[in-house]
């Protein structure tokens, strides 16, 4: 019998085709921050509700801090198989194809978070799903980071401090564009590799909300931080479409649940995770902090802000004037309210 027949059957007898009512599910979810970040607190909540919730049917191994795959990797990972559930951020999304997932990093785009949910939650969510299951992915939720800060080891107040710095950036051709527009180089890197990238020298800056920046200890390699709020970083919790329709459906419909529940737990937490690790840069008295005054804050803007123009191709015009659309109602929601 030849080698690879009898590996065949070995494997037929150990790997059954259906799952069978005692078996166990395993869902690897693998994710590129550590635990005490708001994806990470997630990711470890929906182990919890997961496993409580089928009694044990089903074990979600939780792989954080880059362990398992690399940003561009786990995606690879994950569409053959090797690993079931990830959370990449939203700008990851271009090197597989759904450039218009890039909307979301448009500078300036979303002027609150109202908004930014109501986009994710609504008929723009969904369709950007939509994008993903020729992939065979499937998108399960949307979870916030936050809003993005700059640091570098000079002060970072007006677009003329930013000439000729190397900033890390995702893999994204909006924020490509972003650190050009500010007179930047941007350089492309894994999240995991950036940490030793500014401590070398090899970039001398990036932008990440605090949250990130704070438990990569990323400020004790970067003098300053500005709060510039310039734009957004949030995640779509994504499965290996083929592994999730396979699933019995009775424990797909509880997975679906604790998904949501998680969802609500992940977006209640976000700020408050940015907001205590601001404090803890802070305390730590490495980093020097600056948050922008309005007048700097509008030199950023009016550079940046070109920029939804330049990329409607890119990411869709009807996807920003949908942004766009749903900002303005908000506004007026808000402005009736007072
Ligand atoms: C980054 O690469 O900067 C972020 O996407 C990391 C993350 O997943 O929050």
């Amino acid at each position: 019998m030849h080698l690879r027949t009898l590996v065949a059957i070995v494997l037929a007898l150990t790997l059954p085709s259906t799952l069978s009512a005692a078996e166990t599910i395993v869902i690897k979810f693998s994710h590129v921050v550590t635990p005490s970040t708001p994806k990470g607190k997630a990711a470890d909540k929906f182990k919890q509700l997961a496993e409580e919730r089928t009694q044990g049917r089903v074990k979600v191994e939780v792989y954080p801090n880059s362990q398992l795959y690399k940003d561009r990797e786990e995606v690879e990972a994950l569409q053959l198989g090797a690993v079931h559930m990830l959370a990449p951020s939203l700008s990851k999304f271009g090197p597989i194809g759904a450039r218009e997932f890039e909307v979301f990093d448009l500078p300036y785009i979303f002027p609150n978070k109202t908004t930014l949910h109501r986009v994710m939650d609504g008929a723009l969510g969904r369709d950007l799903f939509g994008k993903l299951e020729a992939k065979g992915i499937l998108g399960l939720a949307y979870w916030d980071n936050g809003f993005k800060q700059m640091s570098a080891n000079k002060p970072l107040r007006l677009p003329a401090d930013f000439k000729g710095l190397k900033l890390r950036i995702q893999s994204s051709k909006v924020l490509e564009a972003q650190m050009k527009a500010l007179g930047a180089n941007p350089r492309v890197m894994a999240f995991s590799e950036v940490y030793t990238a500014l401590q070398q020298g090899v970039v001398d800056g990036t932008e990440n909300p605090v949250s990130n920046f704070y438990t990569q200890k990323m400020h004790e390699v970067q003098k300053h931080l500005t709060i510039s709020d310039h734009g957004y970083l949030g995640y779509a919790v994504i499965v290996n479409k083929k592994f999730w329709e396979g699933l019995p459906a009775d424990i797909r419909a509880v997975l679906e649940k604790a998904m949501q529940e998680t969802t609500v737990y992940e977006r209640d937490i976000a700020q408050k995770e940015n907001d205590e690790a601001l404090e803890k840069v802070r305390a730590a008295g490495t980093t020097q902090i600056h948050v922008l005054t309005p007048k700097e804050r509008e030199a950023w803007r009016k550079q940046l802000v070109t920029m939804h123009k330049d990329f409607q191709d890119v990411v869709g015009q009807a996807n920003i004037a949908r942004i766009n659309k749903i900002a303005a109602e908000v506004e007026k929601e808000s402005k009736a309210k007072k």
